[in-house]
């Protein structure tokens, strides 16, 4: 495994033969098992795999945010290392965003809602730095997360605007036993706040019912989602959701197929977690 900084070396390494397929996962670090089934997917689909680590400021829009990020870069390593990753990539500020760098590239519609609206300015520095990662790397398959349900759905879009030659795979949320989304978060819950955190889950579950029993109405999924966050003391919504899962617009009236999601404080830590449902089908 090789560990690198410059976007020279990404492409020295990448194109040393041209006729091997690359799988990237990009990633912030402080890595997980939800970051780990990605890896696994990226090495079951390629020949050689990349990830890269880099805290992207521009995409955190309160400084007290990107300071408690939790960065671990040697555990980081280990944990790759021992997944057959063949090249991490750690790019500097600097190299990301030199001192004249101008150049941001921006989804419009589908960026207005949710973490969109709850994080001005972040689905901008997340497509700038990924379209960056992309045209250096050049990646036959990117990796993601259904976790950042948003995220995952603005970079397909980007990818079909812009034309981005590569295949973007979304991979199933990875969950605690007891059902808590794994996030680079959690380690800043305390007890009691681990286990409020449980309120996430429970709310999706509690719509995931109503659907199962026929429920397909925008208003009435959200608002069951509400009460149950409403019943956890620890718990400040943010907001719920419930989208259509490609184009994000809130559902009004009935759907066929839904994205339910929200973002909940637990204390200081903003959490977010999100299921998809379909008519005959639960993804
Ligand atoms: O999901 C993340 O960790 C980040 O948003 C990403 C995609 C690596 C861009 O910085």
């Amino acid at each position: 495994m090789q560990v690198v900084k410059t976007a020279q070396d990404v492409r020295g390494l990448r194109w040393a033969d041209p006729t091997l397929t690359w799988g990237l996962v990009p990633t912030m670090g402080a890595l997980h098992e939800g970051h780990l089934s990605l890896v696994r997917r990226a090495r079951a689909e390629n020949d050689r795999v990349g990830v890269s680590i880099f805290v992207n400021p521009i995409q955190f829009n309160r400084q007290d945010d990107l300071d408690a990020y939790p960065r671990d870069l040697e555990r980081d390593a280990e944990l790759l290392a021992a997944e057959g990753v063949d090249l991490i990539w750690t790019p500097s500020n600097t190299e990301m965003y030199p001192p004249d760098f101008q150049t941001y590239v921006s989804v419009e519609t589908m960026t207005a809602g949710l973490e969109g609206a709850a994080r001005p300015g972040h689905f901008r520095g997340v497509t700038t730095v990924v379209a960056k990662l992309f045209n250096v790397f050049q990646p036959t398959r990117a990796y993601f997360g259904q976790k950042d349900a948003q995220q995952a759905a603005v970079i397909r879009q980007m990818v079909r605007d812009l034309a981005f030659n590569l295949d973007i795979i979304v991979c199933p949320i990875v969950r605690e036993p007891d059902g808590l989304a794994m996030s680079s978060r959690n380690v800043r819950l305390g007890p009691e706040a681990r286990q409020a955190a449980l309120v996430l889950f429970r709310a999706l579950n509690a719509a995931r019912s109503a659907w199962e029993n026929g429920c397909r109405d925008g208003d009435r999924l959200r608002d069951t989602m509400r009460a149950v966050i409403a019943a956890e003391p620890l718990a400040r919504l943010d907001y719920v959701s419930a989208a259509h899962p490609v184009t994000l617009q809130e559902i009004e009236g009935e759907t066929e197929q839904v994205l339910l999601s929200m973002a909940v404080f637990i204390g200081d830590v903003r959490l977010i977690d999100n299921m998809v449902l379909k008519t005959g089908a639960v993804e």
